[in-house]
């Protein structure tokens, strides 16, 4: 199938290029590089040796959006294009609210003009808010805490109208909960710009000598060891999630929901034991008040994504440190 990939170029975007061209799609990708490096493109190519359409530029540029519609007989859009920064949406929220939803609905405007109905949406776990209970299943209740959590439960909510006004649409809306790691050839992964928000990111750099040491948000939370439990899922599985989402979307109608996690939840010490054992550093840190905003613990009901998308993450927490370490080891300079 031809498969247009917004943001292709991002952390999980890039990632996800990477599978389908290895299931044979035919790939275009838009990117504005705003959140992501040009580099990507060529390591795509070198890493699947596979030719891929580029086109630079942004979904808020409406005529473009039409023209690679008007030139290309699309099936399937993924859509990852957006900024994803929690803290920073809280600071900037309007910055967020006019990129995330308005290049949302020009994407989706033109989709209905050239009648290409079948989405997998870029969704996240944050649309669960607090959790009332555990492991968090696709029917509860949706909350968001910031900016960022309430661009994408929007963008959900404009999806579920959309279906409503057109039952052609076909589109799921993909959950995913914490992605770390990198793709084993050490070539793309996950490049932040400026202090690293995320746990893994910041443990990297801390292994890497670029950090002095690890703050961790609080030890007083009602978990196995005090420290915040999440959902940790390898960028490879999740990537993988997505090919077997365009599948679902292309042979179904309606909007569904899946949670893309692995159904384990690990804690942050845990995290940097398993990091310490795999790549035999260590990593020095210090607990710190909690950040505000955290929750205590989130980890997914993973069944409804194997039942009806037939994926399922096979990669360990192992394999995510040891990912995650080689692609900065082989990209630190
Ligand atoms: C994980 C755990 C922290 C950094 C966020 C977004 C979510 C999604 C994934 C986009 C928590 C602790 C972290 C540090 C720490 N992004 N931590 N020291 O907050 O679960 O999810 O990223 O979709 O929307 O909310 O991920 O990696 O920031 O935190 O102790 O320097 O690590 O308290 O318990 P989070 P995270």
């Amino acid at each position: 199938m031809k498969i247009l990939v917004t943001g292709g170029a991002g952390y999980i975007g890039s990632h996800t290029v990477v599978e389908l061209l290895n299931a044979n799609h035919d790939v275009i990708v838009v990117d504005d590089f705003s959140n992501s490096n040009p580099k990507v493109l060529k390591y795509i190519k070198e890493i699947t040796k596979k030719d891929f359409v580029f086109i630079e530029g942004s979904l808020l540029d409406k005529a473009l959006l039409d023209n690679i519609f008007k030139n290309n007989k699309i099936d399937v859009v993924i859509h990852f294009a957006g900024y994803k920064a929690v803290g920073e949406s809280v600071k900037k929220p309007l910055m967020y609210y006019d990129n995330n939803l308005i290049s949302t609905i020009y994407l989706l405007e033109i989709m209905e003009k050239y009648k290409v109905y079948n989405l997998a949406f870029s969704s996240s776990a944050t649309v669960y808010g607090t959790p009332k209970k555990l492991p968090i299943t696709e029917n509860m209740t949706l909350h968001t805490t910031n900016p960022y959590g309430t661009t994408k439960l929007m963008i959900e909510t404009i999806l579920n109208d959309l279906k409503k006004s057109n039952e052609k649409w076909s589109i799921a809306l993909l959950r995913y909960f914490n992605p770390i790691g990198a793709h084993e050839s050490g070539l793309i992964g996950e490049e932040p710009n400026g202090i690293p928000n995320n746990l893994m990111p910041y443990i990297v750099e801390v292994a890497s000598g670029k950090l002095k040491e690890l703050k961790i948000f609080g030890n007083d939370y009602d978990t196995k060891d005090g420290t915040g439990v999440r959902d940790y899922i390898h960028v490879v599985d999740l990537a993988k999630g997505h090919v077997s989402a365009i599948n679902y979307v292309n042979n179904n109608v309606g909007v569904e929901a899946f949670n893309l996690g692995t159904g384990i939840g690990y804690s942050v010490l845990d995290i940097v034991k398993s990091f310490e054992r795999v790549n035999n550093v260590t990593i020095p840190y210090k607990i710190v008040e909690r950040r505000p905003g955290d929750i205590a613990e989130c980890y997914a009901d993973v069944t409804k994504a194997k039942k009806m998308l037939d994926w399922s993450a096979e990669k360990t927490i192992d394999d995510m440190c040891r990912d995650a370490y080689q692609f900065i080891l082989k990209n630190k300079d």
